[in-house]
């Protein structure tokens, strides 16, 4: 839909909650990215990663969707790459920068099997990435954090949003499932995708507990923190817990530096 609509409002309108679970009939991009512009500055200044120096580095934002936080990248960062599955919605991403953010400064990369970056290793300084991990399986979800700590410079840090395991993924998961395989059934499917309330469920793909990241990538790298919302219970091993109201409470944050190889 969003390559078929003619203009950033209507995809805003017609898709912005697949993005930010916002609706409305007079929803605009510009509100939308607003949304982006408050929650980007808030997330860099929280875990350390604003300063000038930033407009001298390279971001990689993976998920990056139609844009929303993208804009704000642009204005933080000298040079963002955004990345996602979708070759439509980069298309719709450049065109938002292009209105709301610094379109000079960026450059899109498909995720063409989901779970590799196509760029060479300690190539970007900040390696970004917000609600889209617990949208993949978990292996992809595994393989892109390896990936982001691969493309990262020796120093330099990334910043990973997950959805944590909770009692009710007994439920949601085989629910998503359900909605999922729905999708597949010729003219059941292609409705089922625009209902919102299926779709919610439909992307109930993965859950990760800290350890199961931190385990296999903890020897690459240094100053481990998962940051999750105060009321959360989640506690991860050899990692420093951290809060901040603004995470959503069955999120968690891996943020930590690229270690220099032995
Ligand atoms: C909920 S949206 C979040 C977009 C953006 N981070 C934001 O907060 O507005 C999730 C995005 O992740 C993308 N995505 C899902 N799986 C992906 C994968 N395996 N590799 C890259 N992008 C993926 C989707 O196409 C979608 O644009």
């Amino acid at each position: 839909m969003s390559e078929q609509l003619d203009s950033g409002d209507d995809v805003v309108r017609s898709t912005g909650w697949v993005f930010n679970n916002v609706g409305g009939r007079n929803l605009t991009l510009a509100e939308f990215v607003a949304t982006g512009d408050d929650e980007v500055p808030a997330y860099l200044e929280v875990f350390g990663l604003r300063g000038e120096h930033t407009q001298g580095q390279t971001l990689i934002e993976i998920g990056s969707g139609i844009g929303r936080m993208t804009c704000a990248f642009t204005r933080e960062f000298g040079s963002v790459i955004a990345c996602d599955l979708d070759q439509g919605f980069l298309e719709r991403c450049y065109e938002t920068v292009g209105k709301f953010g610094k379109v000079e400064r960026l450059r899109t990369l498909e995720v063409v099997d989901g779970r590799s970056l196509n760029i060479a290793a300690a190539s970007v300084d900040v390696a970004f990435s917000y609600i889209t991990l617990q949208h993949c399986t978990v292996d992809d979800a595994l393989d892109l954090a390896a990936e982001a700590v691969r493309v990262v410079r020796p120093g330099g840090r990334v910043a990973l949003n997950f959805r944590g395991p909770a009692p009710n993924d007994i439920l949601l998961i085989p629910a998503g499932k359900i909605v999922r395989a729905l999708y597949h059934v010729p003219l059941v499917g292609g409705w089922a995708t625009r209902r919102r309330a299926l779709t919610r469920l439909g992307w109930q793909v993965s859950r990760l507990h800290p350890d199961e990241v931190t385990g296999p990538l903890g020897p690459q790298l240094t100053d481990i923190q998962i940051w999750t919302n105060p009321n959360s219970r989640l506690r991860a091993h050899g990692a420093e817990m951290r809060t901040f109201e603004g995470v959503n409470p069955a999120h968690w944050w891996l943020v930590a530096r690229v270690a220099t190889p032995a």
